[in-house]
Order: structure tokens, then C-alpha cells, then sequence
């Protein structure tokens, strides 16, 4: 999708619909609103007297927030539609509330079969957010709302936005409003891209595959990719990652992607600053190996790599917008299937780090090879590191499905930078506890330690599981993201679209861009 600015008033534009919105419980629209609305009315143009008045009278339209209405000009401005976005209240307008209905609208307008659609900036006028914010969440929105998956259908969708206006009238606004829409776009294509990796099938996304995406984004926006093979991370003594990987025909892949800010950014880092450092689980088919999980749903699993792919989008990100400093992306790739060549539980494998692990349930895999590149990226001396993971269906029972991601965090700065970076992105993410008792969960009678506590409290058990190789003499702060229950959209809703959600990827941005 093209996305241009403009100076003009949006009445004028000429496009196949133009988008302007309304708070809940307004009944005379003002600004934007109010200029379309009197270009709509009984020749008088009196704000106040035109169709999108008519519309909030006969109680057709109350501007709750993600409700669309749509309005046929009749000749009366040169689009044939307007679409009004509710807001909802101005009492709970929020910035994420503005990417929404920027959502819905731009949705709507695809599924009219709309070309060329032209918005107003939501919230920067009467909504009070500062214009470059306001307009880097309205193209989000737009974008992220207008996304489709269709790489595996036969036929093509012709309903497809091809041109996206951004109108301003305020000439004063317009430099903040083109820097937002940029970054906007950047940020969208990411979130976008990583959707695409979720919803792809998992017989065509496999380590290999994603490896070879990798490469392929990374070459084209500017960051430094490297492969290693499973010789590699055998060299590496990856246990953890070797052992998942072993039931699988398909090779595991171990992804490092790297920015370095370009010239031509102020605020270029010294040399020997320490890097963020983000971690993506990569499980590209979780069948649960042996410890084999239930048909019903299995097909989900295709989304176990959704940690990996915020982590691909977010690289993605940070590259296109050039920030000035060094972050590093990392991502385990496996494929967890029962063969007769599987890890089976009972085994004990020697990690990374020299820990061994009793195996009791081969679905408890994430963990693994987590393990093993939380003990990876020691070696850059990370400022701060963070790993996003389906890891648990504990979270997924504690906080909801769609509700929130578990936050774990032995660091209270590190875990607050984090949960400020989701609050400002609008992915919701709550805090959970890592409590030593939960290490004790995971004691073996035979090995240093097992992979699965059981049931009970599974999702502290996991978390401690991880810090166990995080800990010790090259410990750094660290934050872990269960994201079980983000995975999937089961509706189309604001900027969220039917199937992969894409969550993480704004949260690892905004992170990375509150830089410290
Ligand atoms: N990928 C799953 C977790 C998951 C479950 C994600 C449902 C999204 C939705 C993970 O590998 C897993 O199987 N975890 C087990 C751990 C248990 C065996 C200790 C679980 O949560 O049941
Ligand atoms: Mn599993
Ligand atoms: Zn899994």
C-alpha cells in the first residue's frame, strides 16, 4: 500500500472514501468531522446540519469505538463515501484507541472494494495526542487493520487498498505528521511480515525456510544475518536445541540478526556499546515430539514460532527505521516431532551451559532451546536481553486468550523499560512472579534439573526453568515473555485481523527506541 501526505481539508479529496471520526456521546462534530458534515448538508453548510448529524439523530451512529458507519455524498463533495470511525469516549481516548478505529475504517473501506481511501489523523485535533504519534498509529492501524494472508489461496483478492492518504489541513502539523506516517508504515510492515511467517504453513515453514526468509529480509533492509547449521550448533554444544530438533527430518537453524545504526544517524553509540538483545522461540511445529499433544487444535501449533517472528519483525523494524544503536536478534529453529530417532522423556541432555536436564515431557521443548540461547547471547554482554515465547498453556489459563502476555523479569528496572514498551505499543503484558520456590519444582533426582514441574504453576516452573540459564557470574537483566495466549486473533477487530495477532513486534520497537 502507497501512503502519502497531503495538505488539504479532507472534503476535498478527491478518493473512494474519505475516513473521519467521532467521539461517543458528541452530537454536533467539530473539526474534520464538522467540515464533512456541513459540506453534507442542505445547502446551507451549516456544521451541525449535515448527513453525519442526521446519522447520530436517528441514533444510527453513537462513535462507540471500532463502530463504522458509512455515508454516500451524493455529489455533494467529489468522494462518493464517507466513513465515520467511532472513538468511543473522550474521557477513555487513548492512543491505542486512535490505531483501532483506524483499524476498523480502512477495513471497512477494503471490504467496499476501495482503491484509493483517504484519513484524517485521528486524535491529534480534538483527542489531544501529539501529531506524530497520532499519525504513526493511525497508519499503523490502517495497515495493520487492512492485512490479509493470502499466499496459500488459488485465486486473489481484487479488494485490495492500493493508495492511503493522510490529509492535514494544519500546514504547522505536517512535518510531525510525515515522520509518524513513516515510521508508522515501517512499523506495520514488520508487525505484517511476522503475521505472515505465523500464518504460513508449517510444511512450507520450517527451520530451513525461515532461516532463508531471514536472509532474505535481512539482506534487503541492512542488517547482518549469520546461519548456523547443525554442525554449527553442535560446535556450540546446543544440547537442548540438538535434542528437540533430532525427531525432525528438518534440520534445526540457529538465526543471530544484527543492526548496527548506519552513518547519517545522530547519536551514533561508541563502538564497544552493549547491545539489547531480543530472543524469539522458534518452534516451527510443536506436535509435543513423544509426549505427543491431542489432535484437536494441533494445527494451531503452526504458531509456535510466533516468539521468532516478533523477533524477525522487530529486527525488521529497527533496521528500516535506522535507530541509533546495536541490537541483536536471535532465533532457535526447530521442529518438535515423535520419530523413532525423537528425544524421549527419561533422557538427560547436556545444555549449552554444561547444565543437564532430566526430559519429562518432550513438550516441554521451548524451554530448551531457549535455554541454550539465553546462555548464547552471554557473549555480547547485553545491556538488557528479552525472549518472547508460546511457552505455556498456563499463561494461556492464567491471563486469557487474547488478553495478555506473562511478564518474568529478574531485574525490576529491566521488567518496568518492558512493561512501559508494551503499554506504549498497546500490547497488554502483566507481570508475574519469579519466585525462587518455583526452582525447587524443577529439582531432578538424577540430573541437575528436569524440564517440566508438573501442571501446578506451570508457568513459574518454565520461567525459572529459563533463569537458570541466566543466572550467575555473566548474569544481565532480563525479561521473559510468555506469550501463549497471543498467538491468534479470533476476530477481526480494530487493527487485529483473524489469525496471527503479529504481538511483540511493536512492544521490541518502542523498547528499542526508548534506547538508555
Ligand atoms: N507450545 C506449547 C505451549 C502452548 C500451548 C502455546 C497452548 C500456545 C497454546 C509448549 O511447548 C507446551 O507444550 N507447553 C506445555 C508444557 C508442559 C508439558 C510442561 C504445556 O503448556 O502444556
Ligand atoms: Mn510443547
Ligand atoms: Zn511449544
Amino acid at each position: 500500500m502507497q501512503v502519502a501526505v497531503v495538505n488539504k481539508q479532507i472534503q476535498t479529496i478527491n478518493a473512494d472514501a474519505v475516513i473521519v471520526n467521532l467521539f461517543e456521546g458528541v452530537t454536533a462534530p467539530g473539526g474534520a468531522t464538522g467540515a464533512v458534515d456541513a459540506a453534507l448538508g442542505s445547502s446551507d453548510g451549516v456544521s451541525g446540519n449535515g448527513a453525519i448529524s442526521k446519522l447520530i439523530q436517528l441514533g444510527d451512529f453513537t462513535g462507540k469505538l471500532n463502530e463504522v458507519a458509512v455515508v454516500y455524498t451524493a455529489g455533494l463533495i467529489p468522494a462518493p463515501r464517507v466513513i465515520v470511525a467511532g472513538l468511543g469516549t473522550r474521557e477513555q481516548f487513548t492512543l491505542d484507541r486512535a490505531r483501532q478505529a483506524s483499524g476498523s475504517a480502512v477495513r471497512k473501506a477494503r471490504d467496499l472494494g476501495c482503491r484509493r481511501v483517504a484519513t484524517i489523523v485521528h486524535g491529534s485535533g480534538i483527542g489531544g495526542l501529539q501529531p506524530r504519534e497520532a499519525a504513526q498509529a493511525t497508519v499503523e492501524g490502517a495497515l495493520m487493520g487492512a492485512y490479509q494472508f493470502r499466499e496459500h489461496k488459488s485465486k486473489n483478492d481484487d479488494r485490495v487498498i492500493e493508495e492511503l492518504i493522510i490529509v492535514e489541513y494544519d500546514a504547522a502539523k505536517l512535518a510531525e505528521i510525515e515522520a509518524g506516517v513513516r515510521a508508522g508504515q515501517i512499523v506495520a510492515e514488520a508487525v505484517n511480515a511476522a503475521r505472515t511467517l505465523v500464518n504460513r504453513a508449517p510444511n512450507a515453514l520450517y527451520p530451513e525456510t525461515f532461516a532463508q526468509a531471514a536472509q532474505a529480509m535481512a539482506a534487503r533492509v541492512g542488517l547482518t544475518c549469520s546461519v548456523l547449521s547443525e554442525a554449527d550448533i553442535a560446535q556450540e554444544r546446543m544440547g537442548g536445541v540438538l535434542a528437540v530438533a533430532q525427531g525432525s527430518a528438518h534440520p534445526p537453524r540457529f538465526v543471530v540478526l544484527e543492526h548496527q545504526p548506519r552513518t547519517g544517524n545522530a547519536n551514533l553509540p561508541t563502538a564497544d556499546s552493549r547491545p539489547l538483545v531480543f530472543i524469539g522461540k522458534g518452534v516451527t511445529f510443536d506436535t509435543g515430539g513423544i509426549s505427543i499433544k491431542p489432535s484437536e487444535n494441533m494445527q494451531s501449533m503452526k504458531a509456535d514460532m510466533s516468539g521468532a517472528a516478533a523477533v524477525f519483525g522487530a529486527m525488521q523494524a529497527i533496521a528500516g527505521l535506522n535507530l541509533p544503536q546495536r541490537i541483536i536478534g536471535v532465533m532457535p529453529l526447530v521442529e518438535n516431532m515423535p520419530s523413532d530417532r525423537a528425544y524421549r522423556p527419561g533422557d538427560v541432555i547436556t545444555m549449552m551451559n554444561g547444565l543437564t536436564v532430566e526430559i519429562i515431557s518432550t513438550d516441554a521443548e521451548g524451554r530448551l532451546i531457549l535455554a541454550d540461547a539465553l546462555h548464547y547471547v552471554k557473549r555480547f554482554k547485553p545491556r538488557g536481553v528479552v525472549d518472547l515465547a508460546t511457552l505455556t498453556g498456563a499463561c494461556v489459563v492464567a491471563l486469557g486468550e487474547g488478553v495478555a502476555a506473562g511478564l518474568f523479569s529478574n531485574d525490576d528496572a529491566w521488567a518496568n523499560a518492558v512493561l512501559c514498551a508494551a503499554e506504549a505499543a498497546g500490547e497488554k503484558m502483566w507481570r508475574l512472579p519469579l519466585y525462587p520456590e518455583y526452582g525447587d519444582k524443577i529439582k531432578s533426582d538424577d540430573a541437575d534439573i528436569k524440564n517440566s514441574g508438573g501442571r501446578v504453576g506451570g508457568v513459574g516452573t518454565s520461567a525459572y526453568f529459563l533463569y537458570r540459564f541466566v543466572e550467575g557470574p555473566d548474569e544481565y537483566p532480563w525479561a521473559h515473555v510468555d506469550m501463549a495466549g497471543m498467538m491468534f486473533s479470533s476476530e477481526n477487530k480494530g487493527y487485529l485481523v483473524k489469525g496471527a495477532m503479529g504481538y511483540g513486534v511493536r512492544t521490541l520497537v518502542r523498547l528499542a527506541q526508548a534506547g538508555t
